[in-house]
Order: C-alpha cells, then sequence, then structure tokens
C-alpha cells in the first residue's frame, strides 16, 4: 500500500498548499491512503468544520488533530457527524470522537490511524500514551485485522517519539511524529519493519517560527513581554510529510521517504 502522512497544516497558507497539489500527488504517486494533521488549519489553532471538509475534499482520506483539537468550537459537534476526522486517543474520556479508526481503502484493504499525545513537555497532563495505545495496537493485529496501521505521536520531545516508534515497532506500518512543526532527518525503518520519522513537519510556510508571523514571537522571546496575536504566515506554504510504502501481507514498511514540496523547505520526494 502506498501512503502519505502530511504534517500540521497551518493555516491559510497550509491549506492553500494541501488544496493546489495533493490530488496531482495522489496520482503522480499511486497514492492508497493519505492521512493529513489538520490542527493548526484553521488560523494556526484548531479546525473547523468547514476546513476540515475542504482538506477532505483536496484528497485527505483521514484528518489528525492534536493539542488543539477544540481550539475551534464547531469541532466539537463536527466529529462526531464525520467519522474521517480523529482525535488524540488520550484526550479527556469524555471529550467527542474516537481516538482511533479502522477505515477501508478503494481496494477494501483495512487501514487503522490512531493518534496519541505524549506528555513531556505538554502544556496539560494527558494519559499515558503508551498504555492507551496498546489494546488498540492488541486488538489490531498488523497483517490480520489491518493491512496497515498509522499512528500519529503528537508531541514535543524527540525522545517520547523515538520511545513510542520503538513501542510499536513491527505492530504499526508507520508512526510518525507531529506537532513541533519542524522535519527531523531520521526518516527510516525500525528493526520490526515500523517506517518512522520523529517529526513530520507542517504543512506551512517556512519563513516564519513555527508557522506563525515572526515578528510576534520573536518580540516575546527577545522582550519577554506578552502582548499581539499569533497569525499564521501566509508565504508560500511547504508540504511537508512522509512517504510510506507497506506490504499487504505483513503491513510492514518496505519503503519511506521523507516529503517536503515547495516553499522554502523543498526536498526530497519519493
Ligand atoms: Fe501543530
Ligand atoms: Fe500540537
Amino acid at each position: 500500500m502506498r501512503i502519505l502522512f502530511l504534517g500540521d497544516v497551518m493555516g491559510r497558507a497550509g491549506r492553500a498548499a494541501v488544496q493546489a497539489r495533493l490530488k496531482g500527488l495522489r496520482d503522480d504517486w499511486a497514492l492508497d491512503f493519505v492521512v493529513v494533521n489538520g490542527e493548526n488549519a484553521s488560523s494556526g489553532a484548531g479546525l473547523t468544520a468547514a476546513h476540515a471538509k475542504a482538506l477532505l475534499e483536496a484528497g485527505a482520506d483521514c484528518l489528525t488533530l492534536g493539542d488543539h483539537a477544540f481550539d475551534q468550537k464547531d469541532m466539537m459537534s463536527f466529529i462526531e457527524q464525520e467519522p474521517r476526522i480523529i482525535r488524540p486517543l488520550n484526550y479527556a474520556k469524555l471529550a467527542p470522537g474516537k481516538g482511533a479508526r479502522l477505515f477501508t481503502d478503494a481496494r477494501g484493504r483495512k487501514v487503522l490511524v490512531t493518534q496519541v499525545l505524549g506528555q513531556v513537555f505538554m502544556k496539560r497532563p494527558f494519559d499515558d500514551p503508551f498504555s492507551a495505545i496498546q489494546p488498540v495496537l492488541q486488538s489490531h493485529p498488523l497483517g490480520g485485522m489491518a493491512q496497515a496501521i498509522l499512528v500519529d505521536m503528537h508531541c514535543e520531545a524527540t525522545s517520547e517519539k523515538m520511545a513510542m516508534g520503538h513501542w510499536c515497532d513491527g505492530r504499526a506500518s508507520l508512526v510518525v511524529g507531529t506537532h513541533t512543526h519542524v522535519p527531523t532527518a531520521d526518516t527510516m525503518i525500525l528493526p520490526g519493519g515500523t517506517g518512522y520519522q520523529t517529526d513530520a513537519g507542517m504543512c506551512g510556510d517556512y519563513n516564519s517560527v513555527i508557522g506563525m508571523q515572526k515578528e510576534e514571537p520573536m518580540r516575546r522571546f527577545i522582550t519577554q513581554m506578552p502582548g499581539g496575536r499569533f497569525e499564521p504566515a501566509g508565504g508560500e506554504a511547504t508540504l511537508s510529510g512522509v512517504f510510506v510504502e507497506t506490504d499487504d501481507r505483513t503491513g510492514r514498511a518496505t519503503r519511506i521517504r521523507m516529503v517536503r514540496i515547495g516553499g522554502r523547505l523543498e526536498a526530497a520526494a519519493p
């Protein structure tokens, strides 16, 4: 199976890049399944129903969220109507939506998508992601119940993401980090066959501070004074993510490539 995962879509610039390029990539790379992290797609914080629909229409099969899952209030009800949106599995137990779901691709193959939040350096205390994901992986054996399993590990710390990669090694097709908006250069297949990259990077304008117009975050760092609003940077976005090819029989990754297209970070593609 040929799968593309795109990192956090940042504001209007990120949405525009996904809308401009994803359908072409689906055809050019013969993609079977596409996951897009949408947690910052609406003004840099959260995802509105309208923007979720736009990303799905642009070619995403599934949207994941993150710590900003419900920053846009209409997501609280929309996520119950749109099964293609996944919120973190270890979010508050009473939160709306689901943290894992089995999808079916155009050829009838089953793809499990799940997302967990890390605990290190996160603003709120979330439940332990390692024990949260355990029953999901146990009930969906890779190559059995699911032909592919994709894990979005949403957190700050590279160590915690790597630990999650190894925790899922051999049990997932891909573990990819999101949330930091900066792609890491450690794209690899782990010993048990799980594709891995510590962070996918963002679909946003890299002439910025992690996707925000750089002036206000710089001012806060330099003066330590609160003040103005953060606004997403509006220049051409780079589509950042990971392409992975899997074996349908085992569910394991056979090939993995970092993806960066357009904008300032343009680099590799499959
Ligand atoms: Fe993010
Ligand atoms: Fe986040």
